[in-house]
């Protein structure tokens, strides 16, 4: 079971600000990261509990940091349906950044093309979803619903923002006019509706068939269980999708050409990954999130609040776990293997309540401290005796 008090304890160690935007970079996206200033950079593997990636070369951490004048919290490395991970993992990190603060989320993907006016490289602004995987049952807000953190029936159609997407055509406007000199690469800005798969594979002529019909304009692996999320807790959205390849309809036409792969949806994302992050990055710049309030996260899983109920746990589990009053159980554990020096669970000195660990008046250092004084007497008394033999 995911322990979402503790990582977010861990995450509020080494991050002191709220973040404003939360990023998740899918394609197009992944160097997004490297802008980012004054950077905090927590690998997912650190964070104990949080799911994480062993794919070499797959990038699996958090970035913390200010870009174009915001706070924000970049995801590099996503959880995908078709990887095996479970819903709630796959959304672990939206509710994350919902209770670390954010007020609005940037979602990227790639997405093969399914109207025929669309080009490979075009940027296609999300203004809606077809969530197959969430209809076809794997949705992550099935199961009891808390109230505290949001609706048991929530709405998603506007969590794509309107105001969020008028914005970003005119970023994209600007960077195509003012900044972008590429001549062959010449991308234009669609609207329409995303249709979410499990995937892995790509679509038979017949899906995608289906899909035309029933009015989807780009098809993807991903996205839907992360707005769902979003929209459950309260975050609106700008989604974008990167049209990497021409899918295949049933009748071939000049536009489907071929089957889809993989190398060719890498391709696409290598040709447009710098437009694209050129045009979120001034979208974060332009964005006013003035009138946004956090999502209900943010209140129940404060700084404050999971400092609390990290320190109740610790004093919960203190006395069944630790022979020596005042020392938590990894205090305790750092005392019998003959550990010194600062707290193991908070760095803190004795005698200090800390927050994250609640213990009054520790007396793991204090002890250590004692032990130091015992040794060091017995040393003089030795070092004495030896003088005056
Ligand atoms: N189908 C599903 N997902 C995709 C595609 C596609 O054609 N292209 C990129 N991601």
């Amino acid at each position: 079971m995911t322990d979402f008090v503790h990582i977010l304890a861990q995450i509020y160690e080494r991050i002191k600000e709220t973040p404003d935007v939360g990023i998740i970079c899918g394609t197009g996206l992944s160097n997004l990261s490297d802008s980012i200033q004054n950077k905090i950079v927590i690998p997912y593997s650190d964070i104990k509990g949080f799911p994480h990636s062993e794919v070499a070369g797959h990038k699996s951490e958090m970035v913390f940091g200010d870009l174009e004048g915001k706070k924000v919290i970049a995801l590099r490395g996503r959880f995908h349906f078709y990887e095996g991970w479970p819903v709630d993992q796959v959304v672990l990190g939206v509710r994350v950044m919902a209770a670390l603060g954010v007020r609005a989320i940037v979602v990227t993907n790639a997405a093969g093309g399914l109207d025929n006016s669309f080009r490979v490289g075009d940027l296609m602004l999300i203004e809606g979803h077809i969530s197959f995987v969430g209809m076809a049952g794997h949705n992550p807000l099935i199961g009891m619903n808390d109230e505290t953190e949001g609706p048991r029936f929530p709405s998603v159609t506007n969590v794509y923002d309107p105001a969020f997407g008028e914005l970003f055509a005119k970023c994209f406007e600007q960077v195509k006019t003012q900044e972008h000199k590429s001549e062959e690469y010449k991308p234009e800005l669609r609207r329409g509706c995303y249709f979410g798969v499990a995937g892995p594979n790509y679509e038979s002529r017949h899906e995608i068939q289906m899909m035309r019909i029933v009015g989807a304009h780009a098809v993807g692996m991903s996205t839907v269980l992360e707005v769902t999320q979003a929209a459950h807790s309260g975050i609106k959205v700008l989604g974008i999708s990167l049209i990497t390849n021409n899918c295949l309809g049933t009748v071939p036409s000049e536009y489907n050409v071929g089957e889809p792969n993989h190398e060719e949806v890498q391709a696409a994302s290598k040709m447009a990954g710098n437009f694209t992050q050129t045009v979120v990055s001034r979208w974060i710049g332009q964005v006013d999130l003035s009138d946004r309030t956090p999502s209900p996260l943010a209140g129940k899983y404060s700084r404050e609040a999971v400092a609390t109920m990290m320190a109740a746990r610790a004093s919960a589990a203190a006395p069944a776990a630790s022979s020596s009053a005042g020392i938590c159980p990894a205090g305790a554990a750092a005392l019998k293997a003959g550990t010194g020096g600062k707290c193991p669970v908070t760095g803190a000195v004795a005698g200090i309540k800390t927050a994250a660990c609640g213990v009054d008046r520790c007396s793991f250092v204090a002890g250590s401290a004692v032990g130091a004084l015992v040794a060091g007497l017995l040393l003089g008394a030795f070092t004495l005796l030896k003088k005056n033999n």
